[in-house]
């Protein structure tokens, strides 16, 4: 990392379907002074999450798109250079929402002090973080697992989808994930505890849930949308719950795409459907990070980063993601 200049990553044009390394551009900038009540912060680690493929849009989702010229949006963890506040000194690790630039002034109030004793810094932007965080209210508020249920969640090996079934597993439910690889099956039956996995590239997601959840499923935790929720859809047990998550199959569609008009299963078994927003827990985000915190520190939760080291690798790693290339929660770590 250079002393002089900041790095910064814009966006220079909007993408019809997948995103490619051109629509990025690397930019330097003098590095930012900060004023009264801010810190000048050094990113060391960035996080990079399916939302920032919406950001690249024009459209507004629940939050408006990234301006071309502007640089791209996201949180990251990094180190305090300069103090001109109370409370944060210099060498502090803090969270912020950086986005994907080198360094960044950023005010005291805007920022979460870290502490590296409790658990690496890095799990700030995962399962510590928002990619944790939607998986606990998500699973627990929006589903509400209860014992004895056949829950199914899909891109289980992910940042989310892994910490939803250990989750769901500790409510005593019987967990079934879906994801893009026999190494990804493996990791979550062999390592997190999950009952079965079914690779959906090479398997027939809806044969295989019929094999295992003869009696239905009660809990669906949807990460992806398009045909893995279709196969889902025909096999809900009665009063099912599921929660819309994210849909990543669609993110890089240029058109909606229609699916088969299966909503009758919703009725036939009496099911509800919700999508939720992390941010709309954002009252109980505190009680439930010091939870996640606990079940991180005794091993009762279990996670997995793929980092990909250096600043300029950050387009091609985003990229990576669309087509499943990460494994356990994606972050880019600086030279620095
Ligand atoms: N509602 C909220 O507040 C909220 C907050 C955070 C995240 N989310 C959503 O949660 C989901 C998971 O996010 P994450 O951060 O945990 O990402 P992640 O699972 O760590 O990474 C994304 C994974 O999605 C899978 N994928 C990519 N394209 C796919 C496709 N066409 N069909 C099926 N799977 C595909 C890939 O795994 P495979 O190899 O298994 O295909 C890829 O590794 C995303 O949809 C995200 O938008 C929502």
């Amino acid at each position: 990392m250079s002393e002089e200049i900041n790095r910064q990553w814009t966006l220079s044009s909007r993408p019809s379907g997948f995103p490619e390394e051109s629509d990025f551009e690397l930019r330097e900038a003098p590095i930012p002074v900060p004023d009264h009540g801010e810190l000048l912060i050094r990113t060391e680690w960035l996080t990079l999450d399916p939302y920032m493929r919406g950001r690249m849009n024009a459209s507004k989702s629940y939050t408006p798109g990234v301006e071309i010229g502007a640089v791209m949006t996201g949180e990251s963890v990094g180190v305090v250079v300069e103090s001109r506040a109370e409370g944060i000194s210099g060498g502090d690790y803090v969270l912020s929402r950086s986005g994907w630039q080198e360094y960044s002034t950023q005010h005291v109030s805007a920022v979460r002090k870290l502490d590296p004793a409790v658990a690496p810094v890095s799990t700030a932007l995962g399962v510590l973080g928002m990619p944790g965080l939607t998986a606990y209210f998500g699973t627990l508020d929006v589903i509400g697992p209860k014992a004895g249920d056949t829950f199914v969640v899909s891109a289980a090996s992910g940042a989310v989808g892994a910490v939803v079934g250990q989750i769901a597993k500790l409510s005593g439910c019987r967990v079934i994930g879906t994801a893009g690889s026999d190494e990804k099956i493996a990791y979550i039956v062999d390592d997190l505890g999950f009952d079965a996995g079914i690779n959906y590239k090479t398997e027939s997601v809806s044969d295989r849930l019929g094999e295992l959840c003869p009696d239905g499923i009660d809990g669906y935790f949807d990460n992806v949308g398009g045909v893995t929720t279709d196969a889902v859809l025909d096999h809900l047990a009665n009063g099912a719950r599921i929660a819309i998550c994210g849909q990543i199959s669609q993110y890089n569609s240029p058109a909606t795409e229609m699916g088969p008009r299966n909503l009758r299963s919703l009725l036939v078994a009496q099911a509800r459907m919700q999508g939720f927003l992390v941010y709309q827990f954002a009252a109980r985000h505190p009680a439930a990070l010091e939870r996640l915190t606990r079940w991180v520190a005794n091993g009762t939760i279990k996670y997995r980063e793929d980092v990909v080291e250096g600043f300029e690798k950050m387009p091609r790693a985003l990229i990576g993601m669309m087509h499943g290339a990460n494994f356990g929660k994606l972050l880019v770590k600086t030279a620095g």
